[in-house]
């Protein structure tokens, strides 16, 4: 069976890339990292890649004039590609409404919180001073909305005493690193249903 061509894209440090391109190395795993962008040249994830032999490309959005320019020629190379699906791992740029229709369904991404709670940026952070005592993370289909969208799958951790929001966050990346890569295997097995708002996962 032919397995599912993905697109990381990311803009920093890359450990769920990481956890892809791992799960990817396995014989049975039924999808393989296509491309990887980054919108920073100095993202360490690119080194990542490199070593992994994928291939590579810097899209900075600062030579662009519009958000739209800018994901356009990320859907260009993307398409070129022969992407099927989208992963967003860290990547720290909001997406245009037309390049999020497009791929609607075929784009993924991870939070750092047990979606609807704590979107934006600083969810750790968010979560620890709010006093949750459990938190996790979401593997959602990426809608319109920021840290919106089907949810795929959830994992969960406590929240100790003494966390800070260094403390929380190392222990909820363990938990997406085994989210992630559990995620697009289920959909590259056609495993996820989009069912409205919500994903039906079938046996
Ligand atoms: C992760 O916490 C992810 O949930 C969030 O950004 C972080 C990226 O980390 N969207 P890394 O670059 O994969 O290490």
């Amino acid at each position: 069976m032919s397995k599912l061509k993905i697109a990381v894209l990311i803009s920093g440090g890359g450990t769920n890339l990481q956890a892809l391109i791992d799960a990817c190395k396995q014989p049975d795993y039924p999808a393989e990292i296509a491309l990887v962008i980054s919108n920073r040249t100095d993202a360490y994830g690119l080194k990542r890649a490199e070593e992994a032999h994928i291939p590579t490309k810097i899209i900075n959005h600062k030579d662009f004039s519009s958000r739209e320019k800018f994901d356009a020629q990320m859907d260009k190379e993307i398409s070129s590609y022969g992407v099927e699906l989208i992963c967003l791992a860290g990547f720290m740029r909001l997406l245009s409404d037309e390049f999020v229709t497009k791929w609607f369904g075929k784009m993924i991404n991870i939070h750092p919180s047990l979606l609807p709670a704590f979107k934006g940026a600083d969810a750790n952070s968010d979560a620890v001073a709010y006093g949750v005592k459990i938190s996790g993370c979401t593997v959602h289909f990426v809608s319109t909305e920021m840290d919106s969208g089907p949810i795929i799958l959830q994992r969960t951790v406590p929240v100790l005493n003494d966390d800070d929001r260094d403390a929380l966050a190392a222990r909820v990346l363990e938990q997406e690193h085994l989210a992630y890569p559990e995620a697009v295997r289920l959909i590259a097995e056609e495993k996820v249903v989009i069912d409205g708002y919500k994903t039906i996962i079938e046996d």
